[in-house]
């Protein structure tokens, strides 16, 4: 199947065998990676990487995805550009769809990766908003495969701040993907109903479970607990109120111990404030699987450009 000049906006426009396949791919492009072999699938390709917030992963991912695959990578920050200043987001959307071949965009608002898919006649593709990050998931997603050869029936707890994009997308990717899903948080913090809902339909597709939870005992029996800052960029005017809301769902060595199984392990999309959503000696006991985790936001988005982009899908330099 061919997913070539498709944008990538959020889980819910891809089957599950679209996102196996983006897997596939990146399991694929990554073992070559390691033999020293790279790709020109995006040969003659420029690639617009619109920042309106900070990233380190997400950026280095998408810039050195394209080269890997001989494409030109243009960053384009905050203050580089008229975006968001004297420019309307359907006129840059013009603009750069008749300079580029494909445009990552990563910020505030949902709708403005929308308009830019809408509008400038190429492939976007989603480095966070708000509310979604789901270029993030495939990298989770690839380091679950990698951890427990498969995704299908894996107990998947995320703890934290259960309405942010993370625990969005994460809720997405495993529903569609049968990972039962678990959001443990204060309700305050649970996720819009409504995507709980259109998750719930997912899940029977997929015979996994979701649930939303503020009991602890949740993690029992979870095979992967995932957390998340307490507070994504954007909300930093919110960190007390967050540090009393979720201090009772730090992932420390007590939590991991009620999971009740040696085999657990952490996954984290970083940048980690520890001391907050998890402790120290918790992070660098699963450190090397957490970087893997990272590592792997480079393969998969390499992934998502060559399927969406890419000439030749796969071809040996
Ligand atoms: N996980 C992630 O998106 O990291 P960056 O903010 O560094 O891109
Ligand atoms: N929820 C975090 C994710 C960072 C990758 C944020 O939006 O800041």
């Amino acid at each position: 199947m061919s997913l070539k000049g498709r944008s990538f906006l959020t889980l819910k426009d891809f089957t599950p065998e679209e996102i196996g396949e983006l897997l596939d791919l990146a399991a694929d492009l990554k073992k070559k990676k390691k033999q020293g072999i790279t790709g020109n699938s995006l040969k003659g390709k420029n690639i617009a990487l619109i920042f309106e917030k900070p990233s380190t992963r997400t950026r280095c991912s998408f810039t050195i995805g394209c080269v890997d695959e001989g494409g030109h990578p243009e960053y384009l920050g905050r203050d580089d550009i008229q975006l968001g200043h004297k420019e309307s987001v359907k006129d840059t959307a013009r603009v750069l769809g008749r300079m580029f071949d494909g445009i990552e965009f990563r910020g505030f608002s949902q709708k403005t990766v929308e308009d830019l898919a809408l509008y400038s006649g190429v492939p976007v593709w989603n480095g966070l908003t708000d509310e979604y990050h789901p270029t993030q998931i495939l990298a989770d997603f690839l380091t679950i495969r990698e951890q427990f050869g498969t995704l299908a029936g894996i107990s998947l707890v995320f703890v934290g701040d259960g309405r942010n994009n993370m625990a969005n997308s994460l809720m997405i990717g495993s529903s569609k993907m049968g990972v039962h899903f678990t959001i443990l948080a204060p309700k305050q913090l649970w996720p819009k109903e409504s995507l709980v809902a259109l998750c719930r339909t997912y899940a029977k597709e997929s015979g996994s479970q979701i649930t939303v939870t503020d009991d602890i005992n949740a993690v029992s029996g979870a095979d992967v607990l995932y957390t998340d800052v307490w507070c994504s960029m954007g909300e930093e005017d919110k960190a007390a109120e967050r540090v009393a809301l979720l201090r009772p769902y730090q992932v420390n060595a007590e939590l991991f111990a009620s999971t009740g199984k040696d085999s657990t392990i952490l996954l984290h999309c970083l940048p980690a404030v520890k001391g907050n959503e998890v402790t120290e000696d918790i992070f660098e006991k699963y450190a090397d699987v957490i970087f893997d985790e990272a590592e792997n936001r480079m393969h998969t988005i390499k992934a998502v450009m060559v399927a969406t982009l890419g000439d030749t899908v796969g071809k040996e330099a």
